[in-house]
């Protein structure tokens, strides 16, 4: 059992001086925009901005001043954050409610990882050199060409942004073609029928062994791997990743294809253990090597900068000062290169699964607000979508940007890419500088619009500006710098807990969810009495059931 982290819940986070002292901070700022600040300190750039493993942090454009961050940072000792990153990184049981630690920085310790960490990868590295050898082949004696991985959420949500994010090695050799399927039905049928049962495998990906969509497309897989041939043992065809081995043995996995999981790895924190697997295939031993070296360096940085110079704990900082104390319920994150697509998608479990909570640690009732609504999508194509609202609309939304300085793994350039940078770049100082009325007029003016024209188009053009944003630069998408970032996003998720006084690893929420929709499944049957639920639920069933019957 991991020793017990028995950091008592601190005073009342609004009763804490640190917090007092912003709220009487926060008075003095209506009348401050970012523009006046930038152009009263030339340095402001140099001033709050961070370089980390590689990373570099523009954190300039937010809505602060020296002072703010002076009081941000005594928020973090008060609330006792140096002291609790060291309870985390020793693998204290920082989980209370479960009991658990939540040690996923065990998972890229390398050498100095647990021995049963350091077993599981190596199992995970001989069954990738096999598979990209050829080596791994079905009951047909074929060789395997395509992996799919069924799994959802942490299960999933993880080794699918690193497999899109980290183009395969060019080295490998012919390394099977990964899938990822997590909403049962459709989505595997479709991409069942352009594969062959003789030369798929699929990794069920599931810590509990109990998720049903996950369940529903395993016994689905099984059944396309019968009807694919004859032989009666598709063992050859799977393989698994869980914290119960028992359960993936039961359904027929072979007991050297299953990979171990513990329980004190976190669904959304386990891309870094046997969950990546899938990853791996994809990119290479070597490269998943190079991604855990990347989260594993932002450990170090998170373990040993002061707050004022921890890039994770400035960015849950200055997250909760937006949240807090200027009332941004939600954030976006916004990445440019193509590869971090999936990126909003990852933080959106990996935030507002850690830090949608209401009681603190001690299960008493809230009274600050906690985690914020997270989204966001690739940046070029978002421009063409939302940007309007960011910039005009009557809510201002922090917004992260990302970014690579060069393309790809980081060899060579193209038009394509600085357009890219150009975009966002611009679009970050836009929210920043806005544009006046004045500003607007004078240049429909120089357009050659009439004055009355010009006057009366300006208001409608004119941008409030202000609007914080963060600015995030890696050198390249390569897996090192790949691992950074996402380790960043884990741990500032955890600073913001810490500060907030709540369980980050536990998700009581969601599990009544699945609970609840286990027992609504069998009113769907077709012969089921009416549900015995509310009234809307009940007319919602009886009217698919009404459909059904049409059809
Ligand atoms: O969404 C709830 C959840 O338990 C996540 O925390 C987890 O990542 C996902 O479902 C999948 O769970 P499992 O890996 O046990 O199938």
């Amino acid at each position: 059992m991991p020793e017990k982290s028995d950091r008592k819940s601190t005073a009342s986070l609004t009763r804490a001086p640190a917090w007092r002292a912003l709220a009487a901070h926060r008075k003095t700022w209506n009348e401050r925009h970012l523009r006046d600040l930038f152009a009263a300190d030339p340095r402001r750039f140099e001033r709050f901005s961070l370089e980390a493993c590689g990373l570099l942090l523009d954190y300039s454009k937010n809505l602060v001043v020296p002072e703010t961050l002076d009081l941000l940072a005594a928020l973090a000792h008060e609330r006792e954050v140096p002291a609790r990153i060291a309870d985390l990184l020793a693998g204290k049981r920082v989980n209370a409610t479960e009991k658990r630690a939540a040690w996923h920085t065990a998972l890229r310790a390398g050498h100095a990882a647990p021995r049963e960490v350091r077993n599981a990868l190596a199992a995970m590295r001989t069954f990738t050199a096999a598979l990209h050898a050829g080596e791994v082949r079905g009951v047909s004696g074929r060789a395997i060409t395509d992996v799919v991985s069924l799994g959802i959420g942490g299960s999933a949500l993880g080794p699918a942004l690193a497999t899109a994010a980290c183009v395969p090695d060019a080295g490998t050799a012919q390394a099977p073609c990964v899938h990822f399927v997590a909403a049962p039905g459709e989505a595997l049928s479709q991409l069942l029928a352009r594969l062959e049962a003789e030369t798929t495998l699929f990794i069920v990906q599931s810590k509990s062994f109990t998720t049903q969509e996950t369940l529903r497309n395993a016994q689905d897989a099984r059944a396309w791997l019968s009807a694919g041939f004859d032989a009666s043992d598709y063992g050859p065809h799977f393989a698994a990743v869980t914290a119960h081995a028992e359960a993936a043995h039961a359904f027929g996995v072979p007991p050297a294809r299953i990979f171990p999981l513990w329980d004190w790895v976190g669904g959304r924190y386990s891309l870094w253990s046997a969950v990546g697997l899938p990853a791996m295939i994809a990119m290479g031993c070597d490269r998943f090597d190079d991604m855990l070296a990347g989260a594993a360096a932002m450990d170090a940085h998170f373990a040993a900068a002061p707050p004022a110079q921890n890039m994770p704990v400035l960015l849950a900082l200055i997250g909760l000062w937006h949240a807090n104390f200027f009332g941004m319920a939600t954030r976006a994150v916004i990445p440019y290169p193509p590869g971090l697509a999936q990126l909003p998608a990852w933080l959106q479990q990996l935030e507002m699964e850690s830090l949608g909570k209401g009681v603190s640690r001690r299960g008493k009732a809230l009274r600050w607000d906690t985690g914020t609504i997270l989204w966001g999508s690739a940046g070029t194509e978002g421009q063409h979508a939302y940007f309007q609202l960011l910039h005009q609309g009557t809510r201002p939304v922090p917004v992260d940007f990302i970014a690579c300085c060069a393309t790809g793994d980081g060899n060579g350039d193209d038009g394509a890419h600085a357009m890219m940078l150009a975009n966002c770049l611009a679009q970050s100082a836009l929210l920043m500088r806005g544009l006046t009325a004045a500003e607007a007029e004078q240049g429909l003016l120089a357009a050659g619009m009439t004055a009355r024209e010009a006057a009366r188009l300006a208001p409608h053009q004119a941008l409030p500006g202000s609007r914080p944003s963060n600015t995030l630069l890696l050198p390249s998408l390569a897996p090192k710098h790949l691992g950074a970032l996402l380790a960043l996003y884990e741990h500032r998720t955890f600073v913001q807990s810490v500060l907030w006084d709540i369980n980050a690893f536990d998700q009581w929420g969601v599990e009544q969810g699945k609970r609840l929709a286990g027992s609504l499944l069998p009113a769907f049957a077709a012969d089921a009495p009416a549900v015995a639920h509310d009234a809307s639920t009940n007319g919602l069933v009886a009217f698919v059931k009404m459909q059904g019957n049409k059809s």
